[in-house]
This record gives C-alpha cells, structure tokens and sequence, in this order.
C-alpha cells in the first residue's frame, strides 16, 4: 500500500493538539496556564513533533513513549518562541497570527510561561508509570536537555544575540544555526529513534550506523529548517508566515541570506536537504517515507 502523508499528518496532528490539551492545564495559578496555552496550543506546524512521531514509526518505537516525546519537543519551542520574541530579545509582536505572549500577558507572566513549559516537558517524559521503560525516559530527558541547553537552542540564541552587527564567518553563522535550531530539529529524530523497546520492556540497543545516519539526517534537516527561516524572512509576508516579515536585515541579524545572498541560500537549503536524503538511504529503514516527506516539506515550505 502506498503511504499517504496528508493522512498520516492530519492523523498525526489530531494526536498531538489533543495531547498538549489535555497536558497544559488552564487552572495553574494568577492564569499562568492560560498563558502557557496561549503560547503553545492553537497554532505552528508541529514539525518538530512529526519527525519525532516519523522518527519512532521508522524504528517500530513505544507510541506512548513518542508522543509524550512529541509534546515535549513542542513545548520546549513554544518556550524557546516565548522567549524570543520577548523585548530583550527579537521584540516581536506576532506570532503565529497572534500577538505575542508578552505582548497579551505582559513580559513576566511571558517569562513564567516558557519557564513553566519548559519543566513541564521534562514532567512528561517521566510519567508515573512503568509502561515506558526507566531507561528509555532517561534518554528522552538526556537528548531533550542537551539540545535545550548552553550546547543547544539557548548557546544558539546567546550566539545570535552576541552577533547583531556582527558579520559572521560561514562556519561561525552555521554553528549559530545548528545551535539554535538545528539541534532541536535533531533531537527531534533522535528522541523518535530512542522510543524503540525490546520486547515491549526494555530500551533497546539500536545499530551504530542506524543511530549515526538517523543522527545526520536530523542534523541536515535542522540546519535547513534555520537557512528556510532566513529565507523566508525575506521572501515571504506577514500574513502568510504570521510573524513579522523582514526582520532580520531591520535588527541586523546575521543569517544566511545577509552572508551569501538569496540564490545561494536556497541552492544551499536544497543541498542540504539532499545530504539528509542520502542520509536517510543509509538508515536502510523500511518505513521512511514520513521522514523523507517531512524532510522535503520542511525545506519546500512557504511558511
Ligand atoms: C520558528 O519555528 C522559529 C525557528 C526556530 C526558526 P517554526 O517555523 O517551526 O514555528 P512554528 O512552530 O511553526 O510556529
Ligand atoms: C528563533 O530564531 C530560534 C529560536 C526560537 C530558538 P528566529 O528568531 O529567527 O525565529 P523567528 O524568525 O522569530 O521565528
Ligand atoms: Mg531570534
Ligand atoms: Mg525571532
Ligand atoms: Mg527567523
């Protein structure tokens, strides 16, 4: 049977949006988890939670396991948006087609909320609850921690606030970029992959060349995500990206349309999502058209 990827999306997201619904729970205190749920439910792609959800199915994962993973990546960037968006940050107004978190709660209840979700990322890869084993949550945690952290999306933010003004070289503005961004993206397939159990109980030892090439497929398509972004910044509107057009060049971030221009971005975008598809042959997983869907879309994307 051939795979439909609008079905399995559609399918897909149903789970999550009803998942993050159920877990954000309005009734935190002085409307911290309206705030919570403003900031994360109701809008976005959900990218990050499809290739973990692609990243599980490939390998036969625990689904339990890979939709709390699937949420916890999602909450973790709605945090890593709140936050960014905020004044002492990019000082953006809209997001998502909505005004920002601070923007509707005021900057405190906005640094509450993407502090609060952060926390409960990690709550919910630690249910209580011994269907998914100890060994398989403690390696969701591991991967998610890592790739929030300084050697993650936070050291990739420091780096691009560090950097307005500044002109990067290229493999200082990729390292920005995979910070950033890419190592979320990334822990997305990884924490997908680490949701595989042998014999239903215990977290299992996955081929080294599996780990390494899903690894490097995830690396690819991370980088791409941001190079996309960068693009997009410039290319498309308001409207169709619900966040603010343009910027990049109005705050002087470096990115990758300011250091190559937009031809070469895009040429670069595309070898990129070559490398992840050559990357994902070498995984030699039966099951692989989500992820190799997920990977074109991802860097095909208009918004
Ligand atoms: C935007 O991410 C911020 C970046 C990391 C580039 P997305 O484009 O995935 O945002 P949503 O989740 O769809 O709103
Ligand atoms: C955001 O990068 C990266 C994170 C939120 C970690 P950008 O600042 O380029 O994202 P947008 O363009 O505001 O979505
Ligand atoms: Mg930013
Ligand atoms: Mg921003
Ligand atoms: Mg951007």
């Amino acid at each position: 049977m051939t795979f439909d990827f609008e079905v399995w999306r559609a399918a897909s997201l149903v789970q999550v949006e009803q998942t993050l619904d159920r877990l954000i729970d309005a009734h935190s205190p002085a409307n911290l988890g309206e705030a919570m749920r403003y900031g994360a439910l109701g809008g976005g792609k959900r990218l990050r939670a499809l290739l973990v959800l692609a990243a599980s199915e490939a390998v036969s994962g625990n689904f339990d396991a890979a939709l709390r993973a699937a949420c916890a990546v999602e909450m973790i960037h709605a945090y890593s948006l709140i936050h960014d968006d905020m004044p002492c940050m990019d000082n953006d107004v809209l997001r998502r087609g909505k005004p920002t978190v601070h923007v509707a709660y005021g900057e405190a209840q906005a640094l509450l909320a993407g502090d609060a979700l952060q926390a409960l990322a990690f709550e919910i890869l630690t249910p209580d609850k011994d269907e998914i084993p100890s060994a398989v949550q403690a390696k969701l945690c591991r991967l998610l921690a890592r790739a929030s952290g300084s050697e993650g999306m936070a050291g990739g933010q420091a780096i691009d606030l560090a950097s307005v003004g500044k002109s990067l070289t290229e493999s200082e503005l990729r390292r920005m970029h995979e910070l950033k961004t890419g190592a979320l993206l990334k822990a997305s397939v990884e924490m997908g992959a680490a949701c595989h159990v042998q014999n239903g109980t215990r977290a299992s030892h996955m081929p080294y060349g599996l780990q390494a090439s899903l690894a490097a497929y995830g690396a690819a398509v991370g980088l791409a995500f941001q190079v996309v972004d960068d693009i997009l910044d410039v290319t498309a509107d308001e409207a169709t990206l619900g966040k603010t057009a343009g910027k990049d060049a109005a705050q002087n971030k470096p990115t990758y349309v300011a250091l190559m221009g937009l031809e070469a971005a895009e040429t670069y975008a595309n070898e990129l999502l070559e490398k992840a598809l050559v990357a994902l042959d070498a995984c030699g997983l039966e099951a692989d058209a989500a992820l190799r869907e997920l990977a074109i879309r991802l860097v095909r994307r208009q918004s």
